[in-house]
């Protein structure tokens, strides 16, 4: 038996996610980027993190031949910078908003969250790979997180 994929889009729309912006640098500097609510926390010892990533996006290359990623959990007025990194053909940096955070990656400033990462393994599951992270460094800060729903940006409590 297998679902129909309207049916399983349907229902995991309805399953509140974090927004998050993975971010890294490729070999000549040039800095990559994607808005992503499957992250999630794998294990604690070692400390591990779970990104996954459609085979067919143009940051795969650069996610799948990387020794590090950034994850930046975003906030409450963040939901331009969610649609900027999850819209294609554009230059997500251009605004100029992100700054080299750890291991110099592009960080965005007031996340609530950021997970600096090495990483551990890549896991091909489906049509997506599973980035699984180290967590090296971790950044939290004091500001309510947004969740993604009902194919909406939200905030926990409203
Ligand atoms: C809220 C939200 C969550 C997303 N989560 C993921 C994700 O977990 N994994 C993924 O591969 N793409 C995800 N996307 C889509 C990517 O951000 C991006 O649009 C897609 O990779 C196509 O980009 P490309 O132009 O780089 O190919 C998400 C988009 C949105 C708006």
């Amino acid at each position: 038996m297998t679902v129909a994929a309207a049916d399983f889009r349907r229902a995991m729309s309805r399953v509140p996610a974090p927004v998050t912006v993975a971010t890294t640098v490729d070999r000549d500097g040039r800095p990559w980027g994607f808005t992503s609510s499957s992250f999630g926390s794998l294990s604690l010892s070692p400390p591990l993190v779970l990104v996954c990533l459609d085979h067919g996006a143009s940051t795969h290359r650069a996610f799948t031949t990387t020794g590090h990623f950034l994850v930046n959990v975003l906030a409450d007025g963040q939901s331009e910078i969610a649609r900027r990194f999850a819209t294609s053909g554009i230059d997500r940096f251009g605004a100029g908003d992100t700054e080299a955070a750890e291991f110099g990656l592009p960080g965005i400033p007031e996340a609530v969250v950021r997970v600096a990462c090495s990483m551990y393994r890549i896991v091909d599951a489906g049509d997506h790979s599973i980035l699984i992270g180290r967590a090296e460094a971790t950044h939290v800060a004091d500001r309510s997180p947004l969740v993604y729903v009902d194919r909406g940006f939200v905030l926990p409590g409203r």
